[in-house]
């Protein structure tokens, strides 16, 4: 007998764990930066519609690639674009498969540094100076020991398999992101300099919202906080029960991916005017410190203002901005070990191993070339690979799949319209926004 392919087992545990693979360092880290050095509300304005006009129908795409093939992105695309070129599906189902692994082996490192992070406030409180120090040292040996820390997390949830890991772990950690993100927010909140942050984030410098920056920079934000081009959303839909309402699904995934990233604002924006009252350095030149330094020097300096209290601010931050990188980290994951579970009939465990050790090998390789290579892999995975495949996603649902008349048998109503607008609308903003991103 056929073994039955696992899955969600529920609607609201398929939104955390979607929700949990959108939500990460991209939306705690990335967007308040990118908000607070484009004009405040005005990058907030410009990211919602561009959320509503790209994101979401490219997010829609994904999910209903995997969700109709009930399959692993090869083999998804690879049955979309049967009819032209099955051979072009499978290169693009390879491509997205190895962006996941590009993106962890950057994004594993990142996300270790949050983990060593968070156990610095521990050693600091029990007086372990020698290891804090270590803990917030920018070494290679740190690299080389929280790296397979992350890796090795998110194996063993991997391992569990979809319904008793993915589904599970996100049921258990979306929950307690949410609460400690406005824990965080309402401590902050009452701090002195805070609402001069309110104000910045939330009034519109509407100055700076025909800026071509602003407009490029929402795009690569949303597309990356999304986890849109690489298959996360893909694998996920796959294993989606065949009946589901995906539009409405997709809906709530990037509302509550938006959400975070508002709140996140909420928690980042008012902390870095809390830390200027305290008499830190957080603009330079009219701009925000570098996005490293801001959350590995901005806000551990202003945590070390607040004396005791700061240490347990400084834990539950860290925690919050690991358990935001693990539940990305899944779902990566999750693409490569179900390629070769499912097309090479490899055991989950075999699997899971071999993908772990692949991500290592790809990330020792940043950790040696750091100084040129980390910034060069983020930077063409997010301004090439994301909105390329984004693009090959809209034609392959609009023109290739049954040459588009999976969408052209929609008739009418409000589908219809939607119908259109992924099949001539979206490939055309993709493609100036690709075109501007490279060129401009
Ligand atoms: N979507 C994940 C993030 O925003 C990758 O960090």
């Amino acid at each position: 007998m056929a073994q039955l392919r696992d899955g969600f087992q529920s609607r609201l545990g398929f939104v955390l764990a979607a929700a949990g693979a959108a939500v990460g360092l991209g939306n705690i880290w990335g967007f308040p930066t990118q908000a607070a050095n484009h004009g405040g509300g005005a990058f907030l304005l410009v990211y919602f519609i561009v959320i509503f006009l790209l994101a979401l129908p490219a997010l829609y795409t994904e999910l209903y690639l995997g969700h109709s093939a009930q399959a692993n992105p090869v083999v998804a695309l690879k049955k979309a674009c049967a009819e032209q070129s099955a051979k072009m599906g499978a290169a693009a189902g390879y491509i997205g498969l190895s962006g996941a692994i590009v993106m962890l082996s950057f994004y594993s490192i990142v996300a270790g540094w949050m983990i060593a992070y968070s156990i610095e406030p521990i050693a600091t409180f029990f007086g372990w100076q020698a290891l804090a120090e270590f803990l917030n040292s920018d070494t290679m040996l740190r690299n080389f020991i929280f790296t397979p820390v992350i890796l090795f997390f998110t194996a063993l949830i991997i391992l569990q398999g979809v319904k008793s890991g993915i589904e599970t772990w996100s049921r258990r950690l979306m929950p307690m992101l949410l609460v400690l993100l406005v824990g965080l927010i309402v401590y902050i909140g009452t701090l002195e300099g805070a609402m001069a942050g309110f104000s910045a984030y939330l009034v519109p410098d509407f100055s700076q919202i025909r800026d071509p920056d602003l407009i490029i920079a929402a795009m690569g934000q949303a597309f990356f906080s999304l986890s849109l081009g690489v298959g996360c959303m893909m694998i996920y839909g796959s294993y989606l029960k065949p009946n589901e309402n995906l539009p409405k699904l997709a809906l709530s995934v990037a509302l509550l991916d938006t959400s975070v990233a508002f709140l996140a604002g909420l928690l980042i924006i008012p902390a870095i005017f809390v830390a200027q009252q305290q008499g830190v350095e957080v603009f330079q030149d009219g701009k925000l410190i570098g996005e490293g330094r801001l959350i590995f020097a901005v806000l551990p300096e202003l945590f070390a203002t607040m004396g005791k209290i700061g240490l347990l601010v400084g834990f539950c931050f860290f925690v919050l901005m690991s358990i935001a990188s693990i539940t990305s980290t899944i779902s990566s994951t999750e693409i490569p070990v179900a390629f070769l579970v499912e097309n090479h009939q490899v055991s989950r465990s075999k699997a899971t191993w071999l993908v772990t050790l692949v991500i290592f090998a790809c990330s020792s390789l940043i950790i040696l070339n750091f100084e040129w290579l980390f910034g060069l892999v983020i930077q063409l995975f997010t301004q090439y690979q994301l909105p390329l495949m984004g693009l090959f996603y809209f034609i392959t649902v609009g023109w290739l799949w049954r040459r588009g008349n999976q969408l052209r048998e929609v008739t009418s109503g409000f589908h219809y319209w939607f119908a259109q607008y992924v099949r001539f609308v979206c490939p055309v903003l993709m493609t100036a926004v690709f075109l501007n991103v490279a060129f401009g």
